[in-house]
């Protein structure tokens, strides 16, 4: 007999916990969650200090300098004259925040950035760039995963973080324009204000640009619900190598002329072009907003429950996430906190959002009476509290802070088959050993993305060695991607071939070509 479930959702939050093992009896422990501190939720922020910070790029990968041009004092000179001196950095101390990436995991030797503060100052710089060969890495809000936002030589840095105004928010339309360099977290805010929901959210939301997001056309928590940029995003407005500015801006979800430019945009990562205006497509926000934090004693059940909620939640369910043991560990460790449920393998977040309190209460307590009459559910808690839900997302959300936090963090970021999702972390646990602190596995199970982490104190060659390409040749075995949603960036770049045939690659290499012919936007990324 089921008690807890349509009360405990109403009330806002509860816990349910099996009393008995043989018993189906629940009881709901109304004092609920402790408030945690909302850390991930503050704006990313890395202190760069000489000691930990990783060695060049260009010497721990052995990269060969590209036919580029030495920036010279009558190019820096230049490009004051276009962004005037107060938007240029050239102090060594000031750049290395620039030349170093969230993972520290590599580091470029970039003398200059520039922080243009409109189009027409992007234009007159990549022009300068193209017609004098110098190399430029396009950089947001600098929280990419795979090395693709720092320069890996002496680049100059293309930041766009003066280009942040939020231009248009349309309630009738759901349509959203912003510069490239608005804070993804401040389009949240504004369209909030009229009802809206920004598509995309995730954890380093209070730092990356929606331009940043677009250029990796990144992924996060809602993809299962709203799907991915490739969709929303209804225009772009961005700059070619040459300074020539393509305008792709468009009001309309439906527009069949011709070839669909946008999308070349979309992902590439900064190597085929700058964008710098945008449109998105925001959908009304959710009324009623779930939470269920859940506890599950094998990756088995993680399945049956996924299916569970699909057939169950349906329409309303916006975010299906996996955290294994060590995951959670990490982030309970790390930002010194408990969760509600411990004690399991494997942890679920499962969302929803909709219109109707009621009716989305009674679906969710559906869906969890029969996961629980099944065994398949074996702890949890709800709530619909706007404070808790947020408590309960940070403890997911803060897992890859933590990772960091052990010392150093190899991420993959792989798209595998459902069915075997999970046992790559234990191959790979049993493979590197004692090399480690942890190997975990989280994500997006929803999108059947897996994050695959491997922490450890400090960058260790022989565990690199041991983790690549293993990993890569493990998941193309299985048919799955070797990037999901952060890129291939600078740290991939060996692996597109495990998830694309040569002639695609081949494709993408005369895109290039025809787009940045003298090869100056982002070069070392994405092809080799
Ligand atoms: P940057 O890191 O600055 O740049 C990323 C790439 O885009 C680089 O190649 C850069 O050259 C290029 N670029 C940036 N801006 C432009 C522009 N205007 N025009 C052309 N090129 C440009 N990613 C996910 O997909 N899902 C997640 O859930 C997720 N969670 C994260 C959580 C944390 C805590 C962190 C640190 C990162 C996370 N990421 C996630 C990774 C990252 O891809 C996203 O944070 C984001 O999309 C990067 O945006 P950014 O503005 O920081 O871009
Ligand atoms: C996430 O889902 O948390 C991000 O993609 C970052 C990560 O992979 O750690
Ligand atoms: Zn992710």
């Amino acid at each position: 007999m089921i008690v807890f479930c349509v009360f405990c959702v109403v009330l806002g939050i509860g816990s349910f916990v099996r009393t008995s093992e043989n018993q189906q009896t629940w009881m709901m422990l109304r004092n609920g969650l402790k408030t945690y501190q909302s850390r991930v939720y503050q704006k990313l922020s890395r202190t760069y200090k000489t000691s930990g910070i990783p060695e060049l790029t260009q010497e721990r990968h052995n990269v060969k300098r590209g036919n580029y041009a030495v920036l010279t004092d009558k190019d820096v000179g230049f490009f004051e004259s276009v962004v005037g001196s107060n938007h240029t950095i050239k102090e060594k101390d000031e750049l290395q925040s620039y030349n170093v990436d969230f993972l520290r995991s590599v580091r470029g030797n970039s003398q200059l950035v520039l922080k243009p503060g409109s189009v027409d100052e992007v234009s007159t710089i990549l022009k300068y760039c193209n017609d004098n060969k110098i190399a430029v890495c396009p950089q947001g809000g600098n929280t990419g995963l795979v090395g693709g936002s720092v320069p890996v030589c002496d680049e100059i840095v293309l930041s766009l973080q003066r280009l942040n105004k939020v231009l248009s928010i349309d309630e009738v339309t759901g349509i959203a324009v912003c510069e490239s360099g608005c804070i993804l977290d401040n389009l949240e805010q504004q369209a909030k204000e009229v009802g809206l929901v920004v598509p995309i959210d995730l954890g380093a939301k209070q730092s990356c640009h929606v331009g940043g997001n677009l250029s990796t056309n990144a992924g996060g928590l809602r993809v299962l619900r709203y799907g991915n940029l490739h969709g929303s995003c209804l225009g772009v407005e961005a700059v070619l190598a040459n300074g020539e500015v393509l305008d792709l801006m468009s009001g309309f979800k439906k527009d069949n002329t011709g070839y669909h430019l946008k999308h070349l945009f979309i992902g590439s990562e900064g190597t085929l072009g700058i964008i710098t205006k945008l449109a998105l497509l925001c959908p009304p926000a959710p009324k009623a907003v779930h939470v269920a934090f859940l506890g599950i004693s094998s990756f088995d059940d993680v399945l049956k429950t996924f299916v569970s909620a699909k057939r169950h939640l349906g329409e309303i369910l916006s975010s299906c996430e996996m955290l294994d043991a060590n995951s959670l560990a990490a982030s309970l460790e790390h930002f010194d906190t408990k969760s509600p449920v411990d004690g399991y393998p494997f942890y679920m977040l499962i969302e929803t959002s909709g219109s109707n309190e009621a009716h989305d209460a009674e679906k969710f307590n559906t869906f969890l009476e029969i996961g629980m009459e099944s065994g398949e559910i074996c702890d949890g808690t709800i709530t619909s509290d706007p404070g808790k839900v947020k408590e309960i997302w940070s403890l997911r959300e803060r897992v890859p802070l933590a990772l960091i936090n052990d010392g150093y963090c190899f991420k993959y970021d792989i798209s595998l088959p459902l069915r075997r999702f999970y046992e790559i972390v234990e191959v790979l646990e049993k493979r590197v050993g004692k090399m480690s602190l942890r190997v975990c596995g989280y994500g997006h199970l929803g999108d059947s993305n897996l994050h695959l982490n491997v922490s450890c104190k400090e960058y260790s060659n022989e565990l690199y060695k041991a983790i690549e390409p293993f990993v890569f040749e493990y998941t193309s075995q299985l048919k799955g991607s070797v990037s999901a949603e952060h890129g291939i960036g600078f740290l991939k770049t060996k692996y597109l071939g495990f998830s694309k045939p040569q002639n695609a690659i081949n494709m993408m290499k005369s895109i290039k070509q025809l787009l940045d012919p003298n090869g100056i936007l982002n070069p070392y990324k994405v092809l080799q």
